[in-house]
């Protein structure tokens, strides 16, 4: 499954650079979810290395944040905190592979993710990046 980027180019390059290294990442756990690994290995594997670069990405837009004082900030941050805490949640449930309906699990972390970042990136981070641009 390829996701087309256009539609979340923020015009900063440094973001948009991130985000497409997200949106990799997204699109090799799926694909990791549609080999359906019964150990699941690779979908862990996936999900350490989706949750690392969040950090990372995390971490640098929301220090953009409060280098330009954007005044949005804290509610964008708060949108972030309960991305990683969701993103954690379902890393967990890997942790016991034994309990996992996989059909199901692969099918919620697909459109979660899809879902929030078809949001965030468009919504959130678009708007960060007008304010960018505009002042
Ligand atoms: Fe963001
Ligand atoms: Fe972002």
């Amino acid at each position: 499954m390829n996701i087309n980027r256009e539609p979340f180019m923020t015009g900063i390059k440094r973001l948009d650079e991130q985000h497409n290294t997200l949106f990799d990442l997204v699109e090799d756990i799926l694909k990791a979810c549609l080999k359906q690994d019964i150990s699941n290995t690779g979908i862990r594997e996936e999900m350490d290395k989706a949750i690392n670069y969040t950090a990372e990405h995390f971490a640098e837009e929301e220090k953009l944040m409060r280098s330009i004082n954007y005044p949005f900030s804290e509610e964008h941050q708060m949108e972030h905190n309960l991305f990683r805490k969701r993103l954690d949640t379902m890393r967990e449930e890997l942790n016991q592979p034994a309990e996992i309906n996989y059909v199901d699990y692969q099918l919620r972390l697909g459109k979660w993710l899809m879902h929030w970042f078809g949001n965030h990136v468009h919504n959130d981070d678009m708007k960060l990046a007008r304010f960018i641009n505009e002042n």
